[in-house]
């Protein structure tokens, strides 16, 4: 996997060859991803200055709620408008950032794709500098340019052409997949550039690490917390209990379960039946990758990527990881963990 002096690939050569498996492609979904690239490149930047600017003082801007100060979700929003959908290549832009999705006027371009974000993931970390993320999928238009709604931005996982995340941590790492696999980059901040750092990832069929919010554990449903038992105490035919390893960033706790094997669960809770988590920028992408790392995402009942919102903020339950422990889990929910 560790690239040899002699082999290194930027994530915009590894792009561009993604275009020549599609003969006749217009380089729109080229010049989309790289625009993407871009965006993390710049919110990578302001995530690393976080800590500097209460001794460095603020920035002078005043946001719409009066702060001098913006927050840095609202900041990661604004990069990806400023840096998707000003070539033509998008017709709907949303956010978990944005209450309604923004559709691109005829007038202005409107492309062929629909890009759902969230801009900064686990923010509530990042004053303790904690690895936060960002997530993106990249679907299709299926409505003629002058008629896009609905039925564009609504659209199943499983209909995704890419996904994506961004995670700002020890390093910044870009993992993306267009469908043929996951390949994970390494920003090299002197220069700048995103090289290649983990083709192919395959994410292991079992692993040793449960990731879930255990503080809720009194508010979940019967079902999962004698599932949430059986995962510490030893699932029948087990060497032992799993370990516990939550970082309440989703793409950080996803991302270390991918290359390490593991599982990370967000139930139902008696406040939130559904969940907290939102299908379409984050179950959906992340569910996306997980697949096409060999892995699975579960909503407790069946493929997340099958399941077609019904509005951009929908919630869902989230089990995702390591396919042979999600499908276990998908299982002992609807039937008993005991007979498993
Ligand atoms: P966001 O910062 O985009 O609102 O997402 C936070 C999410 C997710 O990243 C994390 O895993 C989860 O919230 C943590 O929630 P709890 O604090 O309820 O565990
Ligand atoms: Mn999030
Ligand atoms: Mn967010």
């Amino acid at each position: 996997m560790t690239q040899g002096p002699g082999n290194l690939q930027t994530i915009e050569s590894h792009i561009l060859e993604l275009q020549s498996l599609h003969p006749g492609a217009s380089g729109d979904f080229t010049g989309l991803l790289n625009d993407i690239t871009l965006a993390a490149r710049i919110i990578g930047r302001e995530v690393t200055k976080a800590g500097l600017v209460d001794i460095l003082g603020a920035t002078g801007e005043k946001n719409v709620q009066g702060e001098v100060v913006q927050k840095l979700d609202d900041y990661a929003n604004g990069v990806f408008m400023n840096c998707l959908g000003r070539r033509g290549q998008v017709c709907i832009l949303g956010s978990e950032e944005m209450a309604d999705p923004v559709y691109v006027p005829v007038s202005q371009g409107s492309g062929r794709y629909v890009v759902i974000f969230d801009p900064l993931d686990g923010s509530s970390n990042i004053d303790a500098n904690v690895s936060v993320g960002t997530i993106f999928g990249i679907w299709k238009r299926r409505s003629e340019r002058t008629h896009v709604g609905e039925q564009d931005l609504l659209q199943p996982g499983r209909d995704l052409v890419a996904a994506g995340y961004i995670v700002y941590g020890s390093s910044t790492m870009f993992v993306y997949s267009a469908g043929h696999g996951v390949h994970g980059f390494t920003l090299d901040p002197g220069i700048g550039e995103f090289l290649l750092s983990h083709e192919d990832i395959k994410t292991p069929f079992n692993g040793h690490v449960y990731s879930v919010n255990e503080g809720y554990a009194g508010h979940w449903p019967p079902e999962v917390r004698q599932v949430v038992e059986t995962l510490k105490t030893g699932r029948p035919g087990r060497d032992g209990g799993m370990s516990g390893r939550y970082i309440g960033s989703l793409v950080a706790d996803f991302h270390r379960n991918l290359l390490y094997g593991g599982t990370y669960l967000y139930p139902p809770t008696g406040s939130m039946p559904r969940g907290k988590l939102r299908l379409t920028c984050e179950a959906a992408p992340l569910a996306f990758i997980a697949e096409q790392a060999g892995g699975y995402a579960s909503d407790g009942q069946g493929p997340i990527l099958d399941i077609t919102p019904t509005d951009l903020h929908m919630r869902v339950p989230l089990y995702i990881g390591s396919r042979e422990d999600v499908l276990w889990i998908e299982k002992c929910l609807s039937e008993s963990c005991g007979k498993l």
